[in-house]
Parts: structure tokens; C-alpha cells; sequence
């Protein structure tokens, strides 16, 4: 019997430039310490299977289930010719799916990991990134990418379609708190409603995609030099953007809006909105206080150190 191999991911956040990314922008997005962790272990019914601590589904089956991790795991027993090969998947996540968390990023990528392993096949980060790709597409229809590189480098990353990622050096951790609204979204129907957005006034839309650029990069400056009340600043104005492109909701406004009034310097929605999550900067003084505050009400709340571990394969 061959040994089981493991591999874990983080999830992400995205501190600014979602959405304008998609269409050219540069964005800056971090690792944070929830993880999804896979283990393929040879499977003793004979046919190969998918499962979590929730459900089972046999990997060949599409039955709308692990639709990540089935795309990823049988495109690479395709490729590497061992279709007859029977694999048992385990699942285990700490990342809600629909969150805007990163939950299929991470699992595609653990997937790809763990099973190239497992088949003795390359396994350098080109082709985890390719594979767990296909992964993210059947999930989001045609991602920038940003949430496959933040969570398979981990740290804070630039990042650019055109020039991939960049490592966000930091002297020292920074803490965000992050707050799930409860309610899930498809990351594909919110990109479609932007590019209608942007149907409607191009030239605006151009230039915002331009100046999200010029603030991401401010972003870096602020996070390297520790500058928390500019990082702040940035956060919010990257916020009323995304509102006016027309992926915030009234929950997520009023998130965001508690967060500041409870002492953050500033907070914003992250990922694909219309759902998902906020995240906030508190003052380092009063972090523990918003979450104990926020987290009465929205259970999956809580603060994260940047920066945190990429892919890592676990014992
Ligand atoms: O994965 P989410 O839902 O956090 O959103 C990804 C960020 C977008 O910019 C909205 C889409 C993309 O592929 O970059």
C-alpha cells in the first residue's frame, strides 16, 4: 500500500483591487491562517471517492459535490494516465465555502499537491498552480488569478494578470480582523454585473481601474513601512469604490461601518461582494474588544497576524 500523503492551503483576503484586476489592475491580496487540508490515501472499496466529516461522493459521479477538487483530482489522473487508479480523498476545511475566503483556491491547490505527490509526479509550484487553476475556473468562470497565487505563495502579494505575483516584504505582522456576513455568492455573476457597470460608463471605469492601480501600490508602501492609519485610509477609499461599481450590499455597508465606529482605522468589503466578507484594520489596542463586539453577531469572525504560510505538505 502506498503511504497517504497530506497537503494544507490558506485561505485569502484581498486588501485592495478586486474586481479591477479582472480587468487589468494591480491588487494586493494576503494569506490568512484558516486553511483547507487534503489527504489521498489508496481507497479499499475499489472505486475512487471524495469525502469530509459532512458527506461522501464517488469522484467520477458529477453530482454538483466537491466540484473543485473532483475538476482538479481527475484532470491530473487524466494527464498522468492512471485513470484506473482508486484514491480516497478527505477533505477538511476551516474555510466556509461562498465566503469570498479563498475555500476553492485552497482546496484546488491541496488537491493538486497532495495527489501529484501521492503519483510520485511533479509536483514544483508551475504545475500545482496549473492544475489547481482548472480547479478555481470551474468554480469562478474566468478568475484574474489572484486567489490561486495569494494562497499557493502565502505572505502578501502584488499582484498584476499580466505580471503575476510579487512578494509584499514586511518587517513586521499586521493584524486584520475578518468578518464572514453569513451570506454566500457566486463569485461569476458578480464579475458579470461589473463588466455591465462598466459597459455603461467606460471611460470612468477606465480610469478607476487606473487609479486602483496607483492605490494598490500605496497599499504596499503603507503595509511595508507598518503606516496602519494610511493603510486605513486606503482601505476605505478602495471600499467606496467597490460600492459604486455595485458589489456592496446594505449588510456589508453596515459591517464595514461598525467596524469603524468601534476603532478601526478602516474596513472594507473583500472578494467578489454581494455577500461574502469585510474585513478591518482595528487599532492594535482595541482588536480583541471589535471581535468579541462583532462576533455576538456574526459567528465565523475572527483576526488573522499577516503574513501567514503558503502550501505546505503536512507529516
Ligand atoms: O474569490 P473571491 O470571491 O474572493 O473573488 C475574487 C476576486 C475577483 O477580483 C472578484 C475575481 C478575480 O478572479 O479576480
Amino acid at each position: 500500500l502506498r503511504e497517504p500523503v497530506a497537503a494544507s492551503a490558506p485561505g485569502k483576503v484581498i486588501i485592495t483591487g478586486e474586481h479591477f484586476v479582472v480587468h487589468g489592475s494591480y491588487a494586493v491580496a494576503a494569506a490568512i491562517n484558516k486553511r483547507a487540508t487534503i489527504e489521498i490515501s489508496e481507497s479499499n472499496s475499489g472505486s475512487s471517492i471524495v469525502y469530509s466529516n459532512k458527506t461522501r461522493s464517488p469522484l467520477f459521479l458529477n453530482d454538483g459535490r466537491f466540484v473543485a477538487v473532483k475538476k482538479v483530482a481527475r484532470s491530473i489522473l487524466e494527464e498522468y494516465g492512471k485513470g484506473g487508479e482508486s484514491i480516497a480523498l478527505s477533505i477538511s476545511s476551516e474555510i466556509p465555502d461562498g465566503s469570498g475566503l479563498g475555500s476553492s483556491a485552497a482546496v484546488s491547490i491541496a488537491t493538486a499537491a497532495s495527489l501529484l505527490r501521492f503519483l510520485g509526479r511533479n509536483d514544483d509550484y508551475d504545475n500545482i498552480s496549473k492544475f489547481a487553476s482548472l480547479g478555481e475556473k470551474e468554480v469562478h468562470g474566468n478568475p484574474s488569478g489572484i486567489d490561486i497565487s495569494a494562497c499557493l505563495n502565502g505572505g502578501i502579494i502584488l499582484f498584476n494578470k499580466k505580471s503575476g505575483a510579487k512578494p509584499v516584504p514586511m518587517d513586521r505582522a499586521i493584524q486584520l480582523l475578518v468578518v464572514f456576513s453569513g451570506k454566500k455568492r457566486r463569485t461569476k455573476s458578480l464579475v458579470e454585473k461589473v463588466s455591465e457597470r462598466r459597459k455603461d460608463y467606460p471611460s470612468f471605469f477606465e480610469n478607476l481601474t487606473g487609479a486602483m492601480s496607483f492605490l494598490s501600490l500605496d497599499v504596499v508602501d503603507a503595509l511595508t513601512s507598518g503606516d496602519l492609519p494610511r493603510l486605513g485610509a486606503l482601505m476605505t477609499l478602495a471600499n467606496a469604490s467597490l460600492s459604486w461599481i455595485g458589489v456592496s450590499t446594505t449588510l456589508l455597508d453596515q459591517l464595514v461601518e461598525r467596524a469603524n465606529a468601534k476603532g478601526s482605522y478602516g474596513a472594507k468589503l473583500t472578494g467578489a461582494g454581494g455577500g461574502g466578507s469585510i474585513i478591518a484594520l482595528p487599532k492594535p489596542d482595541l482588536a480583541t474588544s471589535i471581535l468579541k463586539s462583532i462576533g455576538q453577531n456574526f459567528r465565523f469572525s475572527f483576526l488573522t497576524s499577516l503574513p501567514q504560510k503558503g502550501l505546505t505538505w503536512e507529516e
